[in-house]
């Protein structure tokens, strides 16, 4: 049997990296196989092509240049990991896919949305996450919270009015395909994001 495919999703500082651990011990909790991986990257060229994407010595990086790096690492994802680990009935949680695609490039950057649409089809077919937890904070609490981290990255040296658009891309599609989203509240303190997860988590796989 197949496994479950998992997305995390949401702009910088909503705490994505504590609780997708956190959603990965609820799942292996119920004997469930993870694999937690992340994009951009997840295999070795991936991982190559995301240090190209995050260099702040590339600013001004072109957005189409942008868009197809970000396709190509996903193609490599798809074919080494994501695809051999779902056909061997382990769940894949994965930190970011293609709606962050939509939110960052579409949403962001403004690239047109069929034309995402094109590469997501050529890349993935048919193929979309079971499940999409979007962890959904205001733009002034990400930031502030992103911050106290090390050197800004080339996506986080971005300004405010560009992560109000990443966000609202997200929330509009939270919106539109609501049957595979989940929308947690992530300003609230740990605890209560993490009974929000369990909660999700738990009717996923009752
Ligand atoms: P991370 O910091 O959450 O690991 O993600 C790296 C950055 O890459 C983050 O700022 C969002 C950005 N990104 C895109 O712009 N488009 C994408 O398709 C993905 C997967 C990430």
């Amino acid at each position: 049997m197949n496994g479950k495919f998992i997305t995390v999703e949401g702009i910088e500082g909503v705490g994505k990296t504590t609780n997708i651990t956190y959603v990965q011990q609820l799942l292996e909790a119920n004997g469930i196989d993870v694999v937690l991986t992340r994009e951009p990257g997840g295999t070795p060229l991936g991982e190559a092509i995301r240090a190209l994407l995050l260099d702040a010595q590339y600013t001004g990086m072109d957005p189409v240049c942008e868009l197809q790096l970000m396709f190509a690492a996903r193609a490599e994802h798809l074919a080494r990991v994501i695809r051999p680990a779902l056909e061997q009935g382990h769940w894949v949680l994965c930190d970011r896919f293609t709606d962050a695609t939509y939110a960052y490039q579409g949403g962001g950057r403004g690239i047109d949305t069929g034309i995402i649409a094109r590469l997501e089809q050529l890349v993935q077919g048919d193929f979309r996450p079971d499940l999409t937890l979007l962890l959904d904070v205001p733009v002034e609490v990400g930031l502030a919270r992103a911050s106290d981290r090390s050197a800004p990255d080339r996506f986080e040296q971005e300004k405010v009015d560009f992560f109000e658009r990443v966000r609202q891309a997200y929330l509009d599609m939270a919106g539109e395909y609501d049957k595979r989203y989940r929308l947690i509240d992530a300003s609230q303190p740990l605890e209560d994001v993490q009974l929000q997860l369990a909660t999700v988590m738990q009717t996923l796989h009752a």
